[in-house]
């Protein structure tokens, strides 16, 4: 194995292709993608501190949308993209010729439209040596994606891991058990391991995402199950699934999960949940997985990858708020709403807005994606303080059985 590189590129002449692109216009990365098979030829022989050039040329059509952009956005700057990323991404011919499912004899490997709006970052996060190891660059990785770089851009090298990793404790011992500390990179956390992370409750005065949520003999055990159920807006897991026929409830997804109670304790009932979830100063994503269910990192922007009608559940607490800009809260409810199969129970948790956002924005924007309402209750969110004027909605919502296109 390499040693992890120093990843700033600017300290390096391993830029080759200068690709002079308006920011503006690199929001249209498709339409620039470029043919280029003499790079990917060279395949795993090639570095990036000893490949030539890939010719490249830039459709004609590239260089109008340029000039017009450019003359609009007087501090567009120059993308230089590294090679790696260049062959990740150019137009790759298929190997059969033209493909009558594709429509076409290529395939354009996807990113995230707006990566190329970072190219410090992005170049920083494709410098790496082509068959070695990755840089320990998660924090990096992250912020992309959260800013829409997502998917990220593959990468051909191996990724950090543990040194001395440790296979996981057995099911259902693991569902509620603390993993060894060797079976994560801490780079990217303030805690460096897991003990710091069950009592930062209790030792930590700074916000953090989850704060309690490590600490499974704490609140988390309680969560959807009880005793501490009292308030109306607790629904409890066995009351939600007996809105179904017993049975009926087999799969779903619970979307920002922190540590994967939901779907443990779905288990348990034998239901199967995956779990979305990033690593907001916390190795989230490991957790989840040595608990034994399955952790998806993707953020709440990227398209569901289910396909249409075809989920029994999708649950969600806390994330689904007013943080979120409105537009794409509208565009992922109508996601969950296409992935629900007819029947399917949309279990929105403890959603959050001030005062009379909720009447006014949240509530409207809610009713008109179509479910049916079978639980809904609405209260006071009193912990940061009655002043603040919070509100809570949660609900149960079904989609319709008949007619729900
Ligand atoms: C890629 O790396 C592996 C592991 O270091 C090594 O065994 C292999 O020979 C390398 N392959 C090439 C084509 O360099
Ligand atoms: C865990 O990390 C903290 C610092 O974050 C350190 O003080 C403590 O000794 C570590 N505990 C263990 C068990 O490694
Ligand atoms: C609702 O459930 C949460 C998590 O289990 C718990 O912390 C909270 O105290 C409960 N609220 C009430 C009013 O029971
Ligand atoms: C889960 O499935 C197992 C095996 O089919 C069964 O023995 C068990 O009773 C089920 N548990 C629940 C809570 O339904």
């Amino acid at each position: 194995m390499q040693p992890a590189m120093d990843a700033t590129p600017k300290s390096r002449p391993i830029i080759h292709n200068l690709l002079f692109l308006s920011l503006l216009f690199s929001s249209n990365l498709l339409t620039y993608l470029i043919s280029t098979t003499s790079y990917s030829s060279r395949f795993l022989h090639s570095t990036i501190t000893d490949s030539a050039p890939p010719t490249i040329t830039l459709p004609s059509t590239v260089h109008q949308e340029y000039h017009q952009s450019s003359s609009e956005s007087k501090s567009s700057a120059e993308i230089e993209l590294l090679p790696e990323f260049l062959a990740l991404t150019s137009q790759q011919k298929l190997p059969f010729g033209f493909n009558p499912n594709f429509g076409a004899d290529f395939i354009l490997p996807p990113v995230g439209r707006p990566c190329t709006q970072f190219p410090d970052e992005l170049n920083r996060y494709m410098s790496y040596q082509v068959n070695g190891s990755c840089p320990d660059d998660e924090r990096l990785a992250q912020k992309l994606l959260l800013k829409g770089c997502e998917p990220l851009p593959r990468r051909r090298c191996r990724p950090a891991a543990p040194g001395e990793y440790v296979e996981p404790y057995s099911v259902p011992e693991s569902y509620w058990k603390i993993p060894p500390d060797s079976s994560v990179v801490w780079t990217a956390y303030s805690c460096k391991n897991y003990t710091c992370l069950v009592n930062r409750v209790r030792n930590q005065k700074a916000f953090d995402d989850c704060k309690d949520c490590f600490d499974l003999q704490g609140p988390e055990k309680g969560r959807w199950v009880g005793p501490n159920t009292k308030s109306n807006l607790n629904f409890t897991i066995d009351e939600v699934l007996a809105v179904k026929k017993p049975g009926t409830i087999r799969i779903g997804l619970d979307i920002g999960g922190g540590v994967g109670t939901f779907a443990v304790r779905m288990a348990e009932r034998n239901v199967t949940i995956v779990t979305t979830s990033i690593n907001l100063n916390g190795p989230f994503n490991n957790f989840i997985a040595s608990r034994g269910v399955i952790p998806l990192y993707m953020t709440i922007s990227q398209r569901l990858p289910f396909f249409d009608n075809t989920l029994d559940i999708i649950h969600s607490m806390h994330v689904l708020s007013n943080w979120i800009p409105t537009t794409l809260l509208n565009f992922l409810l109508f996601d969950i709403y296409r992935v629900l199969r007819p029947g399917g129970i949309f279990w929105l948790d403890h959603f959050f807005c001030v005062g009379d956002q909720m009447e006014q924005v949240y509530i409207p924007l809610i009713e008109t994606i179509g479910f049916t309402k079978v639980k809904w209750a609405v209260g006071r969110k009193l912990d940061r303080g009655p002043e603040l004027r919070e509100m809570y909605l949660s609900a149960v919502l079904e989609k319709p059985l008949k007619n729900s296109w």
